[in-house]
């Protein structure tokens, strides 16, 4: 049996009170006799308050050994303390422990232990990655982040999808942006000196691969045999973004759907975010009480900024409708915007915010801006593509009804010169059986940036990768 969890304990208190509480220290103080132990074992962000009195006599009567201990207990040790679970007098909490033995299991030396009582800002925390779980908002946000994880699960599951893992390591560059990490056995550093040029056919695959940006396409063969599919695994992408919203390795989510158009596919959307929002909000409540104390700029507040969405519905608007938009305020943009152009994060921001002052799905983007495999419109020049975009942070999901018809895939990826050779696998599934389908991706940790309101993308997931940082 393992020990029970101070949140538990909190919530179900046992029925003989005697318990042991295991945790790390947060704060010690004094007052008079009292002496007030915060623990944490990372279950809560509260912890639980356990109080040692000197003065006391009978059942709670302070082992001899625990005045030594106490005297010297810094943050950041790791304690077991004996005690009765008793109601407290004091706010802020409604049990606490009236202790009177305690146990140091692991001192923190005060000296060189970097996390003191104090608050540190989130740079600071960074660079200490390896501790910084054992802060409050970090312990909140991972919480928050493994609960949703799940909750990823439950949504698909109980709809009817699959769950199938794509590859990690992979020959193709879904997204052909050509942002790819090259996996490769090879001796770089003797083929430098060699002055050779590398022969692919001795590396480990006999080819040049690379890590995944996107499971979408392996996705596809799967949505095209078990009609409903999912991946949620970590992807890669090397691009050269410095941001507060990029990461060089993060996780993403893309259902695949057979049988569906456009239309199903931001239907699907609304409801996958609105049934996460849901569930944080009703099962990390605390944590995000404490999140929205510290990300104090965030006028409305994280829980009623969810609960406003789960009561409104998605706005949808057309690329062009979107641009004309943003060209009537052309001067207050960096990049100024026009038909045609990529949508920068400045313009993503001002339509959900300004325009339409909520989540919005923007459709039918020109083709040139998106992925060879999205579905051609009528109009020749757009394709059946769609964003989610939300206030504060701009994409949050990106998707698209696939090109199903194989002479116009095939047209469009001979236009943007690709090997057709590579990706023959993946024309077949438009030879033998095509169906119209579609899907999209959302990246968990824009997810969990937005909900918790983190301004730092590097703040939602444990170790961080971008460019220029692969710590730990
Ligand atoms: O828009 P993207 O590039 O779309 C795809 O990869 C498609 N294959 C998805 C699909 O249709 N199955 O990426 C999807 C989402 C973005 O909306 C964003 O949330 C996230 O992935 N994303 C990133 N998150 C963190 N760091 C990065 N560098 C990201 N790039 C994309
Ligand atoms: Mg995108």
């Amino acid at each position: 049996m393992l020990f029970p969890l101070i949140k538990d304990l909190i919530q179900f208190p046992p029925e003989s009170q005697d318990l042991t509480i295991r945790g790390w220290v947060r704060t010690k103080r004094e007052l008079k006799n009292l002496i007030f132990v915060e623990v944490n074992d990372g279950s809560s962000p509260g912890g639980i308050q356990c109080i040692f009195d000197r003065g006391s006599s009978g059942h709670t009567q302070l082992a001899p050994s625990a005045e030594t201990i106490l005297e010297a207990l810094p943050t950041g040790s790791s304690v077991a303390i004996r005690g009765r679970l008793v109601p407290s007098p004091g706010s802020g909490q409604v049990v606490e422990v009236a202790a009177y033995a305690i146990e140091l299991i692991g001192d923190a030396p005060t000296d060189t232990y970097p996390l003191q009582k104090k608050r540190h800002s989130l740079e600071f925390l960074r660079e200490i990655a390896h501790l910084r779980a054992r802060t409050t908002i970090f312990g909140a946000v991972a919480r928050v982040r493994s609960r949703l994880a799940f909750g990823v699960h439950q949504f698909f599951q109980e709809q009817g999808f699959h769950y199938i893992h794509t590859p990690i390591i992979t020959g193709n560059d879904a997204e052909g942006a050509g942002a790819l990490f090259q996996v490769t056995t090879l001796d770089l550093k003797a083929l430098a000196q060699s002055g050779k040029a590398p022969d692919y056919r001795e590396d480990f695959f006999g080819k040049p691969s690379y890590l995944t940006v996107s499971g979408q396409l392996e996705a596809e063969t799967y949505a095209t045999a078990l009609s409903r599919v999912y991946t949620f695994g970590p992807t890669f992408r090397a691009e050269n973004s410095n941001t507060t919203r990029h990461l060089a390795e993060f996780w993403m989510i893309e259902p695949e759907i057979a049988f569906a158009d456009l239309t199903d596919n931001m239907q699907l959307a609304e409801a996958f975010l609105k049934f996460l929002f849901t569930l944080v909000v009703r099962d990390c409540a605390e944590d995000l009480a404490f999140i929205e104390k510290v990300n104090a700029p965030i006028e409305t507040g994280i829980t009623a900024t969810l609960q406003n969405i789960l009561d409104s519905r998605f706005v949808h608007i057309s690329y062009t409708d979107a641009v004309a938009a943003l060209e009537k305020q052309a001067s207050s943009f960096a990049f100024k915007p026009f038909w045609g152009c990529d949508l920068q994060s400045e313009h993503e921001k001002f339509i959900t915010e300004q325009v339409v002052g909520g989540p919005v799905i923007v459709t039918d983007y020109p083709k040139e801006i998106k992925a060879f495999y999205m579905k051609l419109n009528d109009d020749e020049k757009t394709v059946r593509a769609m964003d989610v975009l939300v206030p504060r942070l701009g994409e949050i999901i990106g998707g698209s009804q696939r090109e199903e018809n194989y002479g116009l895939l095939e047209n469009r990826m001979r236009a943007l010169g690709m090997q057709l050779e590579d990706y023959a696998w993946y024309l077949d599934l438009r030879r033998y059986g095509t169906v119209p389908h579609a899907g999209f991706g959302m990246g968990f940790e824009r997810l969990i940036q937005y909900i918790t309101g983190m301004v730092n993308i590097r703040d939602v997931i444990p170790y961080p990768r971008a460019v220029g940082q692969a710590e730990f």
